[in-house]
């Protein structure tokens, strides 16, 4: 018994920034970022929220799947931007929708989130403990992000992407993979608030995002190969049998690089990070989304997913269309 994504759905702020228009407001340039990214635009939130773009990347994704909300009786948020510590956003996502009927958490686990959540969905479903899940991947980065260090702002976006899953007869998820390295988590990270209490008094600073770029970078491009090839070895198959790499958009080199690594030509690696950045947990639901509804995703076909970032962490999977 496989696992199926039965619909997908993604929802993007209104609000268009381009790196021209950056470049007005900090010391950048659009050749710059184009170059050493591929980002050209993101989206970013002004009254968008976390909760409120998911639950409409969730609707897009329930029609898409011919379910109704009734169905829903699971849902898996991964975020690092949910609008509240509580409630979560998945619980958020379940009161606008109306899945009355399910049960909702988040998970964080950064940029590989929306795999994560693949991942736990799956045994979910498997078990019986549930029948329809709802998975979302949903990232408002904009809020984090140190506005005044170029290196890292100019590098991400805001947006939703979602995933319903049921049980298949056949055909569905193949093969995971799955890993995390706690020890190098200082290359990528966010703090939260500190301790403030009668016992200890800080003042009340809130993080931003803080990354060491070319380490994510050495990660990425040795890890997410590793992480693909074991995957697609245990789902029986060999690199020349995925049809598509749905991989997470963190920085066209990135995808290059993988690509060359595993031999494989370019365009078997679809792209949206030049219209939307780097979304974080999102990449992955958003970019399946976008090649669901362009119909490159035909019934058999074998997409190999993959997540990476923060914590750090990564998770890849090969599914059957
Ligand atoms: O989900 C995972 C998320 N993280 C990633 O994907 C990050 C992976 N890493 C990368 O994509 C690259 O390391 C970056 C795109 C972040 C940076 O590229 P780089 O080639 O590693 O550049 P760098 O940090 O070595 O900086 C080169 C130069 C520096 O100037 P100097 O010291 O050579 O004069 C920077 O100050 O580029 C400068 N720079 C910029 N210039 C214009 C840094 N950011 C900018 C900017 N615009 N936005």
């Amino acid at each position: 018994m496989g696992t199926k994504i039965i619909g997908t759905g993604s929802c993007l702020p209104e609000t268009i920034v381009t790196n021209d228009d950056l470049a007005k407001i900090m010391d950048t340039s659009d050749e710059w970022i184009s170059t050493r990214t591929g980002i050209k635009e993101r989206h970013l939130a002004k009254d968008e929220t976390t909760a409120g773009m998911s639950a409409a990347a969730a609707r897009k994704a329930m029609e898409n799947a011919g379910v109704t909300a009734q169905d829903i009786d699971l849902i898996i948020v991964g975020t690092v931007t949910a609008d509240h510590i509580t409630p979560s956003c998945a619980c958020e996502v379940q009161a606008a929708i109306g899945a009355d009927n399910a049960v909702a958490f988040d998970i964080n686990a950064a940029c590989s989130g929306f795999m994560f959540a693949l991942n736990i969905a799956h045994a979910y479903l498997q078990t019986g403990a549930c029948k329809t899940a709802l998975i979302i991947g949903a990232e408002t980065l904009s809020k984090i992000m140190d506005w005044d260090d170029r290196s890292t702002c100019v590098l991400f976006g805001d947006g939703a992407g979602a995933a319903v899953l049921q049980k298949s007869d056949r055909g569905g998820l193949l093969a995971f993979d799955q890993g995390s390295d706690g020890a190098k988590g200082s290359v990528l990270s966010c703090a939260d608030r500190t301790n403030n209490n009668p016992l200890v008094k800080t003042p009340r600073e809130l993080g931003y995002v803080h990354m060491d770029g070319q380490e994510v970078y050495r990660f990425a491009v040795t890890t997410v190969p590793q992480s693909l090839t074991r995957t697609i070895e245990a789902a029986g198959l060999s690199v020349q049998d995925i049809d598509y790499f749905a991989l997470h958009q963190a920085n066209i080199r990135i995808l290059q690089a993988v690509a060359k690594r595993l031999k494989v030509s370019e365009e078997r690696l679809p792209v949206s990070l030049d219209h939307c950045g780097n979304i974080s947990a999102a990449s992955v639901p958003i970019l399946l989304d976008e090649m669901n509804r362009k119909g490159l995703l035909k019934p058999g076909m074998k997409v190999a997913m993959s997540g990476f970032g923060g914590g750090l962490t990564w998770a890849s999977a090969v599914l059957e269309w």
